[in-house]
């Protein structure tokens, strides 16, 4: 059994890229397919084993709270009308508990996980990113789970990106690997020019309940906003953090391309959707290798 039973999930961001679409619809709500992304973030999250997770909502996100609700009169009618596969995709699963606090303030990320720190306490937990979807055997947070369980050491999720990128994420300076875990010398958040690495956060993270002295102190960082990186960093100076390159293809849901691309990926994936994408799209002149 691992020591991680809770999880936050940060989703109180505006989602400006979204817009029109977030005007009056969380964008955590919009659908991969017929789901929305912030169910693949939960989960992942329930498939690791954690039992609590708390959502960070801000203003407008209603929406959210009534997805993760039973919707007893749909439920009824789905029965009535024998649409048991159907049914079975609404119900809600009994195995964790959904909790939901407000971020008063859009502040920033580091902020948004400061809010739930009371609904910790004091014991490790996890933070999961809406942006990023990860498909893996494994999922990608007990991957990381299990190097806490391992070690004792906070541990951040990482994956490779090309370097011109490296400004759009946290980066990891690392001085030792050893297979896929790195220790590292240095979290920057999103650095302007040379950065020390192509290792990027990828919005998985596993914290021991110390990283809450660091939010407390709210510094604004990259942006103007209270970074979550910068507290990663102030932790790492006390109590080694790691970094941990996880298994699996990770799918960037939170900018409009990265969107598409990930629901053509999803619907050639599922047998219902496949053949007539392919079609389409062999129609339109291009050709699906899979
Ligand atoms: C956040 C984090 C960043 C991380 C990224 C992963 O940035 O601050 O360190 O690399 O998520 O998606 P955001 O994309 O919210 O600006």
């Amino acid at each position: 059994m691992s020591k991680i039973k809770k999880a936050i999930i940060p989703a109180a961001g505006l989602g400006t890229r979204f817009l029109p679409a977030t005007k009056a619809m969380p964008k955590e709500m919009l659908p991969i397919i017929d789901k929305p992304t912030i169910e693949y973030i939960v989960e992942e999250a329930i498939n690791s084993g954690i039992e609590d997770i708390i959502i960070v909502t801000g203003k407008g996100k209603r929406a959210i709270e009534d997805h993760f609700d039973n919707n007893f009169e749909l439920e009824h009618h789905l029965k009535k009308s024998n649409k048991l596969e159907i049914l079975d995709k609404v119900k809600q699963s009994s195995s964790v508990n959904i909790h939901y606090i407000r971020q008063k303030e859009p502040l920033g990320l580091g902020h948004a996980v400061w809010s739930a720190r009371k609904f910790i306490g004091n014991e490790p937990f996890a933070v999961l990113l809406g942006d990023d979807i990860v498909k893996s055997e494994t999922p990608c947070l007990k991957q990381l789970m299990d190097v806490y369980d391992q070690t004792g050491q906070s541990v951040v999720g990482v994956q490779e990106v090309p370097l011109e990128e490296t400004k759009r994420y946290g980066i990891v300076d690392f001085y030792n690997k050893n297979g896929n875990t790195y220790e590292v010398k240095k979290f920057v958040e999103k650095p302007k020019s040379n950065p020390p690495s192509n290792l990027a956060i990828m919005g998985r993270y596993i914290f021991n309940p110390e990283l809450f002295k660091f939010l407390s102190e709210q510094k604004v960082g990259a942006g103007q906003e209270i970074q979550l990186t910068d507290s990663i960093e102030e932790l790492n100076k006390v109590q080694k953090v790691l970094a941990y390159n996880f298994d699996g293809k990770r799918y960037d849901v939170g900018e409009v391309t990265g969107f598409i691309l990930t629901t053509l990926e999803f619907a050639l994936q599922d047998e219902k959707y496949k053949d007539a994408i392919e079609k389409y799209l062999m129609n339109c002149g291009y050709r699906y290798e899979n």
